[in-house]
């Protein structure tokens, strides 16, 4: 009796296992499907995996700074064919245009049969770096620099003001940090990273990451860079980590002798919550044409702080002239962002030449 069922059971698993393999093939899971990349390049793929990880599966490697969940919006490509239906959660990151051109988050999108795809060419230019972690320094209680010597490639070629990707060894977390040091000194990438409150990447870096420690980077991402043919006047404004790209852009101004007129606001909380000072006041001493206004929000009485004291955008109010000629970067919380750029409109500052970095 128990025999029989036994029997009955094997071979109702035999039918089921028979179904899903002919659903598989009918919907082109399972056999091998032809990527094809701007028109030029032609993948092959097997497995339905996402477009994200087939992609970065064969190098090539699409921002994703939520690593896949649908959080950041970081990963669109345009899809011309074999896409399927929009997801719900692409929706909230997707304009009505972007729809309309088949632009769709590649970590929510599986390849499931032939598919063509337009990627940026810049894009085409990120890799992925093995590095050693060479150098790390507490900068405040919750920031840490992190160097990082790239041993294979030895050279990461970026922007000044673009971003890496770190991925956390063991947990497929990546996440994403601008690059803070010198873009001719691309055989070492510095990052500046603060500590997020059980956060998964930064409760790593902070807690368990060891000089020596061998880590994946990729990179350089990012449309948030300096406007390198440009004479304009600058205005920067920074919180938190957020001072790591305008580092590396101040790093390379300085470098070609400070050419144009910077003004750069720092906004923290209290005395404990300033980095950089000393090296940003002696830049500012070298070169008239700089301006470092570091401004805390709610300085402590131990702090007797002489500076500027407020919130960021109301100092950066306080201190701005017109900005019509002008050019602006920031950089820190969306929150920060959208409140400077309000005050940024108060003073003339035209709209194209807005630069920001979201650290969402
Ligand atoms: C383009 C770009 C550049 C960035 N550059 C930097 C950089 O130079 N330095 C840097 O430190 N970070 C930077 N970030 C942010 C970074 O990518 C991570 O989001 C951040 O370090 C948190 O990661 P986590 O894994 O520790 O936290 P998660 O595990 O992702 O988050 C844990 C919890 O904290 C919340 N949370 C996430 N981020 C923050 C935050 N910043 N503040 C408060 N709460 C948060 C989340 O909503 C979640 O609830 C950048 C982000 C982007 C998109
Ligand atoms: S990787 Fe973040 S939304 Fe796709």
């Amino acid at each position: 009796m128990n025999y029989l069922v036994v029997v009955i059971l094997v071979g109702i698993l035999i039918v089921i296992a028979a179904i899903l393999i002919l659903a598989e093939k009918a919907l082109g899971g399972g056999g091998e499907k032809m990527l094809v990349i701007n028109e030029e390049k032609v993948i092959p793929v097997s497995g339905d995996d996402t477009l994200l990880n087939t992609l970065s599966a064969h190098k090539i490697f699409i921002p994703s700074a939520c690593g896949g969940k649908a959080t950041c919006g970081y990963c669109k490509c345009r899809v011309l064919e074999g896409a399927g239906e929009i997801k719900p959660t692409e929706l909230p990151f997707l304009s009505a245009k972007e729809k309309e051109e088949g632009v769709r988050l590649s970590c929510q999108v599986k390849v499931r049969e032939n598919m063509k795809i337009e990627i940026p060419n810049e894009l085409l230019n990120a890799q992925e770096y093995k590095t050693r972690v060479s150098y790390i320094e507490d900068l405040t209680y919750d920031i840490k620099l992190v160097r990082f010597e790239l041993l294979d490639p030895k050279v990461m070629k970026f922007k000044p003001g673009q971003y890496a990707q770190l991925k956390v060894p063991g947990i497929e977390v990546i996440r994403a940090y601008s690059i803070a040091s010198h873009p001719e000194k691309n055989n070492e990438i510095e990052l500046i990273i603060r500590q997020v409150p059980k956060g998964l990447a930064t409760t790593f870096v902070h807690k368990a990451l060891e000089v020596g420690d061998k880590i994946i980077l990729t990179g350089p991402y990012g449309d948030f860079y300096l406007q390198e043919d440009s004479t304009r006047d600058m205005i920067c404004i920074a919180g938190g980590s957020g001072k790591a790209p305008i580092r590396s852009i101040l790093s390379y101004l300085r470098d070609q002798g400070m050419p144009r007129k910077v003004k750069y606001f720092f906004g923290a909380k209290s005395k404990r919550d300033l980095y950089y000072t000393e090296e940003f006041l002696e830049l500012s001493k070298e070169f008239p044409n700089f301006t470092y206004i570091p401004a805390l929000s709610e300085p402590l009485p131990e702090d007797d702080w002489k500076g500027e004291v407020g919130l960021i955008t109301d100092v950066v109010d306080r201190l701005t002239g017109d900005l019509t000629e002008a050019e602006a970067y920031l950089c820190g919380s969306p929150g920060m962002i959208n409140a400077c750029i309000k005050v940024l409109n108060r003073h003339e500052i035209r709209k194209e030449n807005v630069f920001f970095d979201n650290f969402s």
